[in-house]
């Protein structure tokens, strides 16, 4: 999980940088291609063929502005399960969708339930904690995409200890995943979003990051902080077409919650959102899909709950 720390900005697509060179390995290194960039090669070999054939026939045609975003192509870290899965889902019905997971087998099996007739989900895997996967993921995704649009930091790890008995070894693992990750990829993939000077970076944070509650040490650091990082990257991006945004999910229905909400933790919740009911995956995927939309154009460096009103709560009884 280690995550090498560099004194300057990696670019992995300009020449040169240590990036470039680890991403350039990388994809030497990589298997099948999976990308529209490869089928894409394929189908023009095809069309060729037609054409020498005399086979080809009229393709309709289309705005620039379809044709934009008919290819877009957005990447969701841990897109293999829960609030991931429901993201990856909703920006499929009009994206191309990389779903890069640690857990590659679940990864395949969420894109296979996805793929429709247009096949335009693939799972890759990667560990969004470890440099080398991210760059080697990035550098696929430069070679058999081609393009980047949208990249969804959901990625995210919790591990509860009360403060004062807090492991510094976890400590690390939850930055790594929740806050270098994110950091890494956002570093890596801006340059392809500059290509077309259009880009939606959406970072999944929590109201963990807003308000602390027991035991999330490493956990409530690392959302708050990466709602900072929102910002520095929202500022420093504004003039190129490109926002960075976040969502702060409340207690949603995910592995993760069944796994780590204890009764108590979960009476307690109920007691204090006001609507008194967790949340669906889908309600936070609703808001990422409409931050990466083309009809938040003017929202950037913001922080959206999606919390059944936890956040603008007081006294809920009276
Ligand atoms: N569920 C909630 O109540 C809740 C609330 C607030 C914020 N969040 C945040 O939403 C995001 C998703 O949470 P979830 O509840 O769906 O989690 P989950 O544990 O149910 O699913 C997470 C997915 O991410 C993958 N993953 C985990 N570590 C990874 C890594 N290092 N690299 C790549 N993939 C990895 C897992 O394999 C899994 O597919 C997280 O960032 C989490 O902190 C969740």
């Amino acid at each position: 999980m280690a995550v090498i720390f560099r004194d300057r900005a990696p670019d992995a697509l300009n020449e040169g940088s240590p990036t470039a060179e680890r991403s350039r390995a990388a994809a030497s290194g990589a298997q099948q291609p999976a990308g529209p960039a490869a089928r894409t090669r394929g189908r023009a070999a095809a069309g060729e063929t037609a054409r020498r054939e005399g086979g080809a026939t009229a393709q309709p045609r289309r705005t620039t502005a379809a044709r934009s975003a008919e290819r877009r192509v957005a990447l969701v870290t841990g897109g293999a399960a829960g609030i991931g899965a429901a993201i990856a889902a909703r920006l499929a019905t009009d994206c191309d969708v990389i779903i890069a997971d640690r857990d590659e087998e679940a990864a395949q099996r969420c894109a296979a339930r996805l793929n429709g007739r247009r096949r335009n989900v693939a799972a890759l895997a990667m560990d969004a904690g470890d440099a080398d996967s991210i760059a080697a993921v990035c550098a696929r995704i430069a070679a058999e995409w081609g393009r980047c649009d949208i990249l969804v930091n959901n990625a995210g790890i919790a591990k509860t200890y009360p403060f004062t008995d807090y492991p510094t070894d976890h400590w690390q693992a939850v930055l790594d995943v929740n806050l270098t990750g994110p950091l890494l990829l956002a570093q890596t993939l801006v340059p392809l979003m500059r290509k077309q000077r259009w880009g939606r970076i959406v970072n999944v944070a929590s109201i963990s990051g807003i308000r602390a509650s027991a035991g999330r040490t490493a956990y409530g650091t690392s959302k708050a902080a990466v709602m900072g990082l929102t910002r520095q990257m929202a500022i420093e991006l504004a003039g190129e077409g490109i926002t960075a945004n976040a969502v702060a999910p409340g207690p949603i229905e995910t592995p993760m919650t069944s796994a780590l909400h204890s009764t108590q933790t979960r009476d307690g919740y109920l007691r204090a959102v006001p609507m008194r009911r967790y949340g669906r995956p889908e309600e936070i995927a609703a808001a990422v899909a409409f931050l990466a939309s083309d009809d938040a154009s003017y929202i950037t460096g913001h922080t959206l709950p999606v919390d059944g009103g936890y956040l603008a709560a007081g006294l809920l009884d009276i």
